[in-house]
């Protein structure tokens, strides 16, 4: 019989539940690429009343249960915000199991707490959804000096900006199917006030200075004040708003920012994020894909269980 590996899955909302459907739809190619079954063993949720689509073996609030649970070998935490995930997180990394996670508030709140911690955490999830650019940016660091970052980090504004340009939306009913659609944070303060990016924008700084940058040092502005009638404005003058989020040697920003059309980031709409990614050497990379989303963000999640196991066989 071939390898199996047991989930612990912290939280079964619309991260939880895309990362279980990804499981059981694609669990066999998984294994034929690996040599490893994944499988999900046990979630925590709050409402263990609800139904779940698809249902886990086994559904608790005792969230340490999943972490400390035998038959968890992996524990992937999609339960977000900074308590208990922060406690959970290395309760099970000192109990010697790989953490994924997609908690960027977390990641760049306790950037250098967790980096020292020790254990084995990845991060791909926490940022840019389904862009692979934690991994492309942690052996681009080690090329080269990066020196300018300018990226679209938030699909819920990205989304919001696009529906009130090209579909005359208002500023609410965009908010509320961004929403919908499971882009927003389950406070979207954190993505219309520009904090969401914020912290996305740290983990790539404290990536690529080696050290913890902090969300304070972060000159933040969000689009809530960003109107329709701006947006025409811009339009009419050829320019589109984005929130744009820019590592430039060591300086931090993110807030609305009117982008000749022939910027590259000026095309990229509704939940899409990009990055403009600059070195002395590589000159100038783009990358760039779904921002924001269940089955997007679940990718990411799978790609650092696929590292997790690869590790795992190596040793
Ligand atoms: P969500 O839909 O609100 O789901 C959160 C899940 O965690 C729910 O199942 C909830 O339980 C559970 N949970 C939260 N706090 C809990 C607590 N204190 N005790 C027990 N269970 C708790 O959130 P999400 O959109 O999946 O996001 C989860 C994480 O992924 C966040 O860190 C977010 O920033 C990150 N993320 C999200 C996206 C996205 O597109 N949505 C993309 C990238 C990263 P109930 O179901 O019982 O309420
Ligand atoms: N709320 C986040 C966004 C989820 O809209 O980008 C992805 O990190």
């Amino acid at each position: 019989m071939g390898k199996e590996i047991g989930i612990g899955l912290l939280g079964y909302g619309t991260v939880g539940a895309a990362v279980a459907q990804m499981v059981q739809d694609h669990g066999f190619r998984i294994a034929t690429e690996t040599g490893t079954l994944p499988l999900i063993r046990v979630a925590g949720v709050r409402d263990t009343s609800r139904h779940r689509d698809p249902m886990p073996p086994v559904l608790t609030s005792n969230l340490l249960e999943v972490v400390e649970a035998p038959e968890v070998d992996v524990v992937i935490e999609v339960m977000g915000g900074m308590n208990p995930a922060g406690a959970l997180i290395r309760k099970a990394l000192q109990l010697g199991k790989p953490v994924i996670t997609a908690n960027k508030m977390l990641m760049a709140e306790q950037w250098a707490d967790l980096m020292e911690f020790g254990g084995e955490l990845h991060f791909e999830a926490a940022v840019a959804g389904a862009i692979p650019i934690v991994e492309t940016l942690s052996t681009l660091v080690a090329t080269q000096p990066i020196t300018r970052i300018e990226a679209i980090l938030n699909g819920t504004t990205n989304y919001i900006l696009t529906q009130m340009r090209h579909a005359g939306k208002t500023y609410d009913e965009a908010l509320a199917e961004a929403q919908a659609l499971g882009y927003a944070e389950a406070e979207p303060s954190s993505d219309v006030e520009g904090w969401d990016a914020a912290y996305k924008l740290v983990i790539l700084a404290s990536m690529i200075e080696g050290d913890a940058r902090l969300v304070g040092e972060v000159d933040r502005d969000g689009i809530t004040l960003v109107s329709q009638e701006n947006i025409q404005k811009a339009s009419a003058a050829g320019r589109t708003i984005k929130l744009v989020a820019q590592y430039e040697r060591g300086d931090l920003t993110v807030g609305p920012v009117a982008l000749e059309s022939d910027h590259p980031l000026a095309s990229v709409d509704g939940v899409e994020n990009a990055l403009v990614i600059e070195g002395p050497a590589l000159g100038r990379l783009m990358l760039r894909g779904a921002g924001a989303g269940g089955l997007a963000t679940a990718t990411s999640v799978l790609s650092d269980l696929i590292r997790v196991i690869r590790r795992r066989s190596e040793q």
